[in-house]
């Protein structure tokens, strides 16, 4: 695998590569972004990871300084997954001056869920991920179901805004006990890590009672909110949405997802299942 710092050198490798898959990320890799790399494989001739801890996509309160950085271990990952090319840049190359021109998101796309608990979250985030679309050109872009919003709000910015890219989501992957596949996962103490699979527990509790033909939603987002908190949880919200648009459900029949964010001592956990 090659590693690439600058612009250029990243589309050098680009040009020569044929058909491209790109897998951006934040680093310290897990099997959730490594599943996303080998999907990548399958649909293209080479396979571009990135890793960039995004300062624009942090609010002033989070853990933009702690998180994790891993990149020695990252490269042994990404080398075994059969990735020909990471372009990890550094602060300099991506923003050589405070970022002026902004990707905004289309207001009813964050400010909910997760916009609303993090604002300005997903303009950072969308400024980003066009920069890197940007420098990279590839043909393809995969970002994980995990983050639903974003997945969301990335997928209509390619094509509201016409970028020649296909855009794929990936599975989330669970640990045997249920647990989304999380970088802040290493946040959680002994303690916290084994409580934790209960945010997912109450997805599939609400995911199963909707399927059974429970469609008093608020009962069932309240019920499992008072669960949590019940086990020293913090939650933000749990919300069933339309797929679609991540609206309050209408029609009987839309396509359904239940989305979670809750605090568990000093961490953020996010989750969603579909329905
Ligand atoms: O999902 C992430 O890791 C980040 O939000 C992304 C898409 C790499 C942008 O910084």
């Amino acid at each position: 695998m090659q590693i690439h710092t600058t612009i250029d050198s990243i589309r050098r490798a680009r040009a020569r590569s044929g058909r491209v898959a790109l897998v951006p990320t934040m680093g310290n890799l897990h099997d959730g972004h490594i599943t996303l790399m080998r999907q990548a494989g399958d649909r293209a001739d080479a396979v571009i990871a990135s890793i960039f801890v995004n300062r624009l996509q942090f609010g002033p309160s989070e853990d933009f300084n702690k998180y994790p950085r891993t990149l020695e271990a990252d490269c042994e990952k990404l080398e075994a997954a059969g990735v020909a090319h990471l372009f990890a840049p550094d602060e300099t190359v991506i923003y050589p001056q405070p970022q002026l021109y902004h990707v905004d998101p289309a207001p009813a796309q964050v400010a909910i869920l997760e916009g609303a608990f993090r604002p300005g979250h997903f303009r950072g985030v969308a400024t980003v991920v066009l920069k890197l679309l940007n420098i990279v050109q590839p043909d393809v872009a995969l970002f994980g179901k995990k983050d639903y919003q974003q997945l969301m709000v990335l997928s209509n910015m390619v094509r509201e805004l016409a970028l020649p890219i296909e855009v794929l989501p990936g599975e989330t992957v669970r640990a045997a006990d249920g647990l989304a596949l999380s970088s802040r996962n290493g946040y959680l103490s002994e303690a916290e890590r084994a409580e934790a699979p209960r945010l997912h527990a109450q997805l599939a509790r609400i995911r199963d009672a909707v399927q059974s033909g429970d469609h008093d939603f608020l009962k069932l987002e309240t019920d499992a909110m008072a669960e949590l908190e019940a086990h020293a949880w913090q939650p933000d919200y749990i919300a069933v949405r339309r797929r679609s648009d991540l609206q309050p459900p209408v029609q009987p029949d839309d396509p359904l997802v239940v989305l979670a964010a809750a605090r568990l001592g000093r961490t953020r956990l996010i989750d969603n299942l579909e329905i």
